[in-house]
């Protein structure tokens, strides 16, 4: 399956755990200070389920854009949104239909007079944006999994205006129990082979900081965070997109002992009366005036 459509995949159960990754991307907008911004973007942004937060912390007249490059993703995001904005007070994801997310239009009016866009892009490469249009890019969770994440960056430079914040977040494997509880049940169950973790020149703050300095970005302010998952009990939604598609290939007898083995780590964890954590470096900066 290619990567847009394992994402197409996983939509659903992504926003069911949204909340959780919401607590490093509501450190970035208040380090980013979105309620100075006039044009925002959010790169990579999933169910947009921190759109309507942004709104209601925006200058008036600021300009949301977001996108990612699953289709999926997009449509969830623009059916909140629409719901959103015709109720406040009754937007929760639970509350729309599977059916209003398949029938949304992502090119909505009511979307449009709020100053809200959303479309189907890939980090890599937006020709849909302008040069210097924003004065805020906000990436959360999203670089690890790009392939040229030079090309990434270039973009996001050149989309950005002169004075523009970039502000990212980039996971730190080996700070992240739930990844790593993954992988220990999956490597029990012989799902998948028994190799270390290299982790990538991204996941230390010198490596992360040389990255984007590299890109000509300056004034970086890099911060290393840890966050709880409201992880209790086996839960379907924390098996992560390149898990989901091995187990779904799985014989059941592999299957069943996953399963057996990922209840005992849970367990484990609530004995320590420790959460699930996972750590991230985020970074902001600065594109020279
Ligand atoms: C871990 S989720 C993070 C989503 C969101 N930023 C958040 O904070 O909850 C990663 C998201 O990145 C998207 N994504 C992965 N590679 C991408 C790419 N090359 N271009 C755009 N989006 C991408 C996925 O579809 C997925 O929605």
């Amino acid at each position: 399956m290619n990567q847009s459509k394992i994402w197409d995949a996983y939509s659903k159960s992504y926003h069911n755990i949204e909340k959780n990754p919401a607590g490093f991307q509501f450190s970035l907008l208040n380090m980013l200070r979105v309620n100075e911004a006039d044009e925002i973007l959010d790169a990579g942004c999933a169910g947009g389920h921190l759109h309507q937060y942004i709104l209601q912390q925006r200058k008036k007249d600021c300009r949301l854009t977001a996108f990612d490059f699953s289709l999926e993703m997009t449509k969830i995001a623009a059916a909140r949104m629409i719901k959103y904005l015709n109720n406040p007070f009754n937007s929760q994801i639970e509350d729309i239909s599977d059916q209003e997310i398949e029938n949304v239009d992502l090119n909505s009016p009511l979307l449009e007079q709020n100053k809200y866009k959303v479309f189907q892009g890939d980090v890599q490469s937006l020709p849909q944006l302008n040069d210097n249009q924003f004065d805020i890019y906000i990436s959360n969770l999203v670089l690890q999994l790009v392939a040229n994440k030079d090309q990434a960056l270039q973009e996001a430079f050149r989309v950005l205006k002169p004075g523009g914040k970039i502000g990212i977040v980039i996971p730190v494997v080996l700070g992240n129990v739930p990844m790593l509880s993954l992988q220990k049940c999956f490597i029990q169950a012989g799902l998948i082979p028994n190799a270390a973790y290299k982790p990538t020149e991204l996941e230390n703050r010198e490596g992360l900081i040389n990255f984007i300095y590299k890109h000509g970005f300056k004034e970086i302010v890099c911060w290393n965070q840890t966050i709880p998952f409201d992880l209790f009990d086996i839960d379907d939604n924390y098996i992560f997109p390149q898990f989901r598609e091995i187990l779904d290939k799985a014989s059941k007898e592999q299957v069943d002992q996953f399963y057996s083995l990922y209840k005992s780590e849970v367990q484990n964890r609530l004995n320590l009366n420790l959460p699930f954590t996972v750590e991230a470096l985020s970074l902001i900066a600065k594109k020279p005036l």
